[in-house]
């Protein structure tokens, strides 16, 4: 815990009095909601967009003041954690569901930063199982197509039921371990008309903080 708490802090620094902050979620992200909460407190001025509805409610108890994307210009910084960081700093995300707000506040920011334990810290992406969210109409075909491609899809459930994601999607958890091209697979998944977003973040982080074996914290 500790440790998601460091990385997580850390990213806190590169948040500027003015900007709009793309939040994201999980338990390492946070940290750095938390942080900004106690920065807002002491006078710091920003605007957060949140990258799911768990992230809203967070931030709103931590008294970020929120932003709408019609009244804002631009993302300055959008921070968010991963499932999975490759030696390129490529990414699996998802895990808690959220990856396709994550990706289009990611995409739309200036500046995307990762906080990773060593734990996420990867050579090749695939341990992991590569989050695809789908419609659910025709999720069945949807599988197929995805099956068809190799990746072996499987249904999240949530208490015996098919997970929701915050946009009434479900998701397919995709084994992607023997995948060399990832780039090619985010596309390929993407062009079935029953696949809204997948999981596969690539050429998108610009700074990961994580800890090196010394345990100081890093930007790589
Ligand atoms: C949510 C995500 C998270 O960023 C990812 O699952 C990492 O979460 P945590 O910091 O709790 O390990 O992609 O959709």
């Amino acid at each position: 815990m500790d440790e998601k708490k460091r990385v997580g802090e850390k990213a806190a620094d590169f948040v500027e009095d003015g900007m709009v902050v793309g939040l994201g979620t999980g338990s390492t992200v946070y940290y750095t909601i938390m942080k900004l909460g106690q920065r807002v407190k002491e006078g710091l001025n920003i605007q957060g967009i949140p990258t799911s509805v768990q992230t809203e409610e967070l931030a709103k108890k931590a008294g970020i003041p929120l932003a709408n994307f019609k009244d804002i210009e631009q993302i300055d910084v959008a921070i968010d954690g991963a499932d999975e960081v490759d030696t390129n700093l490529d990414l699996i995300k998802g895990g808690g569901g959220a990856l396709l707000r994550e990706k289009i506040i990611a995409k739309a920011a200036k500046k995307f930063i990762v906080v990773a334990t060593p734990f996420k810290m990867v050579e090749k992406l695939g341990a992991f199982r590569l989050p695809v969210e789908v419609v659910p109409f025709g999720a069945e075909l949807t599988e197929k197509h995805i099956r068809e491609l190799g990746n072996d899809p499987i249904l999240r459930l949530f208490e015996g039921k098919p997970y929701k994601t915050d946009n009434g999607n479900y998701i397919f958890d995709c084994d992607i371990s023997h995948t060399l091209h990832t780039k090619e697979l985010e596309e390929k998944l993407n062009m079935f008309p029953g696949v809204v977003e997948n999981g596969l973040f690539i050429n998108m982080s610009d700074i990961v903080i994580s800890l090196d074996q010394e345990k100081n914290v890093v930007l790589i």
